[in-house]
């Protein structure tokens, strides 16, 4: 079986923020679980770059539309690599094979006798690109999704004959109970389904960034259109190199949240309708993040930058909140104190106490070696079979994408595992040599449970998982051939070493905290608007002389264990070999890069990477999937200076 995600491709007028982390995390999550569970999985993300709203952002700041997108998307790549995001592609709108396959949508929908033209007289909110009735409207004329003023409009414009497609799609909703989710939102985009369709405009003529209309360059294809047809482009739909686009079409789930839902569930199956095509198995909506309980937003200065929330708190401790403290589908509040009790509770004390009294008992009673178990009795009997359960519940929570579900039926057995520990008291039955054997089986059975726990968390905190599968002493990697390995216990080799044990998530001071917090936000730090420029800060020479780059030719390279991104390369620096560790491990396979010369930087102060010590760094572009190493002629000597 084949699964293919989807998230909303984000508008480049802004930088990220934690809404579109949000939908982001929420769509690797279940990407990682598809593919522990052995599927295979195409996990797309991306950036809408056209439209009148990013051409008048872009005027603000003194940029072209497409100066502003090349910054803005940058941010995007470096969020997602940081957040550990497996989108096996990143589509931007303004991608030349994107703009051609539109091109090609719109005439297929201009053959299939579903595109005409006319005048369009109406509204449109820029914000939203979105085009209202009169009767739409809110008071004042104000938009009624977003509340922001709307600009009355008239201009000739190509329609597509959506209403025509207004009965195939009420049937289809009703006989596909999964296809809108959740089932408020379905009820809500049947009634307004049952208030009639009108045929869409889909093209304007009063701006020029975007996709021209085919044979009729007067016309820009309107941006709803250039962007929702993202999730074919990606797959090669239109070209002869569509092999993705059959394996992977229709999307599994397409992620949104509930301010694009009617685009997704209306405009997007009917365009679909008139294509011929399968529509998605499902688009579901999540709900809405507030922050303190108040609208996020630039004007109140109160927009949460991931960058600086996972660079306090820590990536999974992220990732977990925000899956965690919401059932998907609804409206949540973040508050920093809203996750740092989450961190302190649900990972320091529940998971983490766990984990460091179990690995703590087995070193200092086991010497740090996995005991063999000795005869089960009732008690572990009773922590397999919760094994089991657990398993078979957070893969139906995690199927219904019911994230919040899925960690609380954990988080059970976590506790129980805990409790568990607590009334079998290793620290007496150390006491008493005739208890070896049984001390055996109940510190066996806690890291055996530890090892079941960290398939669970793995899709949520990957890094966390790895981090528990080699203190625990086991193989880093998390694939299952079955999703039954899941419900399996007593799996754990007896006789492994533990590796070294750290915690692994540590306990934040809540008053040194939110002082921190208050200290950062009362600083003038650059706002997020002003991030984004093409005005980087000036250095002068004297700052670029202290950095050393040359060329390296790489003699050496393979994979680092338990890693899916390190490659340990045994570069040539003219003067000797020394060892770079690089994450490039995902874009690259080791004896590719044998042989190459490559640029490195040699004065980067050595660092530890998974106990390796690294000098140097690879200079490679990463270009939101890949990475690019910079590479020079055979022909340059190693050490080489770059100027
Ligand atoms: O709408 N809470 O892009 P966009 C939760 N380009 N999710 C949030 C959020 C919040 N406060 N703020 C943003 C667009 N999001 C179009 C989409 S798709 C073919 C084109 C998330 O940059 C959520 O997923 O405005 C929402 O739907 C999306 O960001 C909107 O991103
Ligand atoms: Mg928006």
């Amino acid at each position: 079986m084949s699964f293919y995600v989807t998230t909303p491709i984000y508008y480049v007028n802004d930088v990220p923020h934690l809404g579109h982390t949000y939908t982001t995390v929420a769509a690797d999550t279940i990407a990682r679980f598809k593919r522990m569970c052995g599927e295979e999985t195409f996990f797309l993300t991306g950036t809408d770059e056209h439209g009148q709203k990013i051409e008048q952002a872009a005027a603000k700041k003194k940029l072209t539309p497409k100066e502003l997108a090349d910054n803005v998307v940058g941010r995007y790549y470096k969020l997602w690599e940081k957040l550990g995001i497996t989108n096996n592609k990143f589509v931007r709108t303004t991608d030349e094979y994107h703009k051609t396959a539109v091109q090609a949508i719109f005439k297929k929908l201009q053959d299939n006798g579903d595109i005409y033209e006319g005048e369009y007289e109406g509204w449109y909110c820029t914000p939203c690109e979105a085009f209202w009735t009169e009767s739409q409207l809110r008071e004042d004329n104000l938009c009624p999704d977003c509340g922001r003023p709307t600009a009355k409009m008239k201009e000739p414009t190509y329609f597509f004959r959506m209403s025509k497609y207004q009965d195939a799609l009420l049937k289809h909703i009703e006989a596909h109970p999964d296809f809108i989710k959740p089932e408020s939102r379905r009820n809500e985009i049947i009634s307004f389904i049952n208030e009639g369709l009108r045929d869409l405009s889909v093209s304007r003529v009063t701006f020029s960034w975007g996709v021209k209309v085919p044979n009729d360059p007067k016309h820009v294809i309107y941006v709803w259109i250039d962007a929702l047809v993202n999730y074919l482009t990606a797959l090669g739909y239109t070209t002869d190199d569509d092999a993705l686009f059959k394996k992977f079409w229709p999307a599994t789930v397409q992620l949104v949240g509930k301010d694009i839902l009617r685009f997704h569930t209306v405009y997007w199956p009917t365009m679909l309708m008139s294509l011929g095509l399968p529509l998605p198995k499902s688009v579901f909506a999540h709900g809405w993040w507030t922050v303190e309980g108040q609208k996020m937003s630039k004007s109140l200065g109160n927009v949460v930058d991931p960058f600086y929330v996972t660079d306090k708190f820590g990536i999974d401790q992220v990732r977990y909140f925000l899956l965690r403290e919401v059932t998907f589908g609804l409206d949540g509040d973040f508050s920093y104190k809203a996750l740092i009790h989450r961190i302190n509770g649900d990972l320091a004390n529940d998971l983490g106490n766990l984990t460091t009294r179990t690995l703590g008992m087995i070193t200092r009673y086991f010497d740090g070696v996995i005991p063999a178990a000795g005869e089960f009795q009732d008690t572990e009997r009773a922590i397999h079979t919760l094994i089991a359960d657990t398993a078979k519940s957070y893969v139906n929570h995690m199927n219904d994408l019911a994230f919040n579900k899925a960690l609380l039926s954990v988080w059970e057995l976590v506790g129980a595992l805990n409790r568990y520990i607590d009334s079998m008291q290793p620290w007496a039955l150390a006491k008493d040599e005739a208890q070896k054997d049984r001390l055996g089986t109940v510190l066996y059975t806690a890291v055996d449970g530890l090892r079941a726990l960290s398939y669970f968390i793995a899709p949520f905190m990957p890094e966390s998982a790895v981090k528990l599968r080699s203190q625990i002493g086991i193989n880093a990697e998390i694939a299952v051939d079955n999703v039954s390995t899941l419900e399996q216990s007593a799996k754990m080799p007896a006789g492994g070493k533990l590796g070294e044990v750290v915690a692994l998530f540590p306990r934040i001071d809540e008053k040194e905290m939110m002082a921190a917090i208050m200290q950062d936000q009362s600083k003038d730090t650059p706002k997020l608007q002003e991030a984004v420029s093409t005005e980087v800060e000036q250095i002068g020479i004297a700052d670029f002389e202290k950095i050393r780059i040359i060329a390296g030719k790489i003699e050496a390279a393979e994979k680092v264990a338990k890693s899916e991104k390190l490659l340990r390369l045994s570069v040539n620096d003219g003067v000797g070999v020394r060892t770079i560790v690089s994450g490039i491990a995902k874009s690259y396979e080791p004896q590719d890069l044998v042989g190459k010369t490559v640029a490195i930087l040699e004065n980067l102060k050595p660092a530890k990477l998974m106990g390796i010590e690294s000098r140097g760094m690879i200079l490679a572009a990463f270009d939101g999937e890949r990475h690019h190493v910079v590479i020079l002629p055979d022909s340059v000597p190693a050490g080489t200076k770059i100027k």
